[in-house]
């Protein structure tokens, strides 16, 4: 499923401009991670594509249909687990689960059987019965993002599904999203980078709901002047870098640099015996510097 935004923009009515003209386009199947600063605009986005928000000029489409003109069909082909929604008290996990699917038009008995599968998939089977109330917030969350993928929607839009999880469900959790975007889209914001970067086909980094970069991995990485991290522990070599910016650490220090340059300094660092890892930068990396880029900074800033 293709998602496109044409100028698509939000100025909130106390004035506050959450989205300024975004252009972006995702063809699915597959994950788009939206990630960026807390305010960047990333929940405005993910709440006009799913049609519970308009915007104040532009539009999108969803799978083909347009938010504004076709909210009817795009609400049929998506569902969503908003940043805020909780899952209601009172309610088991098998009741919420299967009342959502009823609720998109499953009859009882197929409800029930697509919620326990649910359920089960994102590790809940002990609690399927337990009021919602009783359950960790963790396990929570689990409920509502069992609710989307239980639903046969085409396009999930999931606002930070991985938040409050502990480490072996956020993994558990991403294997079921792997699995789940080979056939289906999936819009994804998360301030996890190392989430994004794992399973994303596409990242858009945002601040100050501006779009700052939008490609993959790689194409975010070719973007910046030095996409190669080194990191030495020890005393390093008194050589000068040609290119590129070193950060003292206590143990040692951490470069950035050009493929070039760091292939000469890999075969110093070789020759004195001296300890190091040697990687392509991390979306971390990448995102820290097209911020501070942003602001101005001078610390590994992306290519001009
Ligand atoms: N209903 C609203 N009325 C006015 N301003 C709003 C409203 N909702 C959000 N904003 C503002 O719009 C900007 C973008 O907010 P948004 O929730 O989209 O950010 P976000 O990227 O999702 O942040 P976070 O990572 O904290 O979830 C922020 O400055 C926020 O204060
Ligand atoms: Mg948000």
């Amino acid at each position: 499923m293709e998602i496109e935004t044409f100028s698509l923009s939000k100025t909130y009515d106390n004035g506050k401009q959450a989205l300024r003209p975004i252009d972006i386009s995702f063809r699915g199947p597959g994950i788009f991670s939206i990630i960026g600063l807390n305010g960047a605009g990333k929940t405005t986005l993910v709440r006009i594509l799913a049609t519970q928000l308009t915007p104040t000029s532009g539009t999108a489409t969803v799978g083909g249909f347009d938010i504004l003109r076709d909210t009817p069909r795009v609400r049929e082909i998506i569902a969503c687990v908003p940043q805020e929604a909780r899952a209601v008290p009172w309610l088991t996990p098998l009741q919420t689960v299967s009342s959502y699917l009823m609720w998109r038009g499953y009859t009882y008995r197929e409800s029930r059987q697509m919620a326990l599968e649910a359920l089960g998939r994102v590790g809940l089977s002990d609690e399927v019965r337990v009021k919602n109330r009783m359950l960790s917030g963790g396990m929570k969350r689990k409920v509502l993002v069992a609710c989307a993928i239980a639903s046969e929607a085409e396009v999930l839009f999931l606002d930070e599904p991985t938040t409050g999880l502990d480490h072996i469900s956020r993994k558990d959790l991403w294997s079921i999203l792997r699995d789940i975007s080979r056939e289906r889209t999936i819009v994804l914001t998360t301030h996890y980078l190392d989430e994004a970067e794992s399973l994303s086909r596409s990242i858009a980094v945002m601040s100050h709901g501006r779009l700052l970069a939008l490609g993959s991995m790689d194409d975010l990485r070719s973007m910046m002047k030095h996409p190669v991290s080194i990191r030495v522990y020890g005393p390093p070599p008194e050589v000068t870098l040609e290119n590129g910016t070193v950060v003292r650490m206590e143990d040692g220090e951490q470069i950035f640099t050009d493929e070039g340059t760091a292939q000469e300094y890999v075969r110093v660092l070789i020759s004195r015996g001296t300890r190091f890892y040697i990687s392509p930068v991390t979306l971390n990396e990448v995102f820290e510097s097209l911020v501070r880029g942003e602001r101005g900074g001078e610390a590994h800033s992306p290519a001009d």
